[in-house]
């Protein structure tokens, strides 16, 4: 997968969403001021960011395989403790946080229980463990109608919904189970981005951000622009100042 871009690039594609999204996934958690936080797969630092204004920088830790990634996130929060590393091997001690937060990762993991257990073991007890994923199949529209208009022209083309395992309530509790956790509960959170016009929409795949970014660059120019066009279709051709809704999946459970 292609996470290491620009924070420029991920910005234009998916952190106009992340920033959104990242207020919420902390309400969702309960964060609290002065709380220990910890950003698992922090991308480009949308919710460490948002975190940092929370509880403070000094007491936010982010982690992301990308070096690029975590560079922008450690550049966008100066007093966070930022690493490069996954959430398979979280290199932080049993009990170091109060809340464990992963926007947008789970589905990206090597070995999502893997993960999500190290984010059990790094919070202490009675603290919170809680993440989010795309919906995948309808309510990410900027993604939906990508893909659709990709399976429109290419049966084969690899759609996120069709080859990812966490995106609906039923699976992501399922993860929270197995790993031990406590009062477990899901939830939608319910965002929205506006795009100046078409291009502002079809522009940040050709940065080859994710799997629909690599799979817009694996196009040769005929195709890339055959699916640009199904794409304009399907958002109605736009002429000027567009808003498209995402909504993900979040889940939260407690380190008994
Ligand atoms: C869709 S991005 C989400 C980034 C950020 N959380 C956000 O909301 O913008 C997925 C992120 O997961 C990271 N990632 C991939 N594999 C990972 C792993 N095993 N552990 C932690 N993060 C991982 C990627 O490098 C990328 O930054």
């Amino acid at each position: 997968m292609t996470f290491t871009t620009s924070r420029e690039n991920y910005d234009a594609f998916m952190g106009r969403y992340a920033d959104r999204l990242a207020p919420l996934l902390i309400g969702y958690a309960g964060v609290q001021v002065g709380q220990r936080a910890l950003d698992v797969g922090c991308g480009p630092g949308s919710l460490t960011e948002a975190l940092g204004e929370l509880v403070g920088p000094e007491h936010v830790a982010a982690v992301d395989p990308s070096g690029p990634f975590a560079a922008a996130s450690a550049e966008r929060v100066p007093a966070a403790d930022v690493q490069v590393g996954t959430a398979e091997s979280l290199p932080w001690p049993d009990d170091a946080f109060d809340v464990a937060l992963s926007q947008l990762v789970v589905n990206f993991m090597s070995d999502a229980d893997a993960g999500v257990g190290e984010m059990r073991r790094v919070v202490r007890p009675g603290g919170t463990v809680a993440a989010c994923t795309w919906d995948y199949w309808g309510g990410m529209t900027m993604l939906r109608t990508f893909w659709d208009a990709a399976l429109a022209l290419d049966p084969e083309a690899w759609d996120e919904a069709r080859n990812t395992r966490y995106q609906d309530v039923d699976s992501l509790r399922g993860l929270w189970l197995r790993t031990g956790l406590g009062a477990v509960e899901t939830d939608a959170l319910l965002v929205e981005t506006s795009y100046r016009d078409f291009d502002d929409y079809w522009e940040p795949f050709t940065g080859g951000v994710g799997p629909a970014g690599e799979y817009c660059l694996s196009l040769d120019p005929d195709r890339r622009a055959a699916l640009r066009e199904e794409c304009r279709r399907r958002l109605d051709d736009p002429e000027g100042p567009f808003t498209l809704s995402a909504t993900a999946w979040a889940v939260k459970g407690r380190v008994d």
